[in-house]
């Protein structure tokens, strides 16, 4: 999922430009951000950059796929994806949470799974 991460900044900038990658942990997430100096997302492309098969690329250059498959991993680890851009400078911001275990008990699943297995 980081490599389709990095191919769009890479793309979004015709591979010239700068590519950052910043890890950092805030709290109890582990927070990856990946930002480019690319053309940047149109807020009415934002609104729709997670859907299956949602492209602005060219016929047989892109899928679509990508960032909808980035969604699902993220979402079955609990996590979250955000998106900030303008022209010229975009970032993607992926926040995954550090103690699932925590998690689980905060959200009442680990007290279910100990009922189902009772
Ligand atoms: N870093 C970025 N800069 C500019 N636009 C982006 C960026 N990342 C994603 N997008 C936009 O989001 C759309 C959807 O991205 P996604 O990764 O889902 O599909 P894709 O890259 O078009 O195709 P695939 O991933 O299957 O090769 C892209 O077509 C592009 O318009
Ligand atoms: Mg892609």
């Amino acid at each position: 999922m980081w490599s389709n991460l990095v191919n769009n900044a890479m793309q979004s900038m015709d591979y010239q430009g700068k590519l950052a990658i910043a890890t950092l942990q805030l709290e109890q997430h582990v927070v990856v951000q990946i930002a480019d100096t690319g053309q940047g997302i149109s807020q009415d492309v934002q609104d729709r950059i997670f859907e299956p098969f949602f492209t602005t690329k060219a016929m047989g250059e892109g899928t679509g796929l990508g960032l909808s498959i980035v969604k699902n991993i993220i979402d079955k680890h609990h996590g979250r994806i955000e998106v900030e851009s303008q022209p010229g400078h975009t970032v993607f911001r992926v926040w995954l949470p550090l103690d699932l275990a925590s998690f689980l008990t905060k959200t009442g699943l680990t007290h279910l799974s100990m009922e189902q297995g009772a």
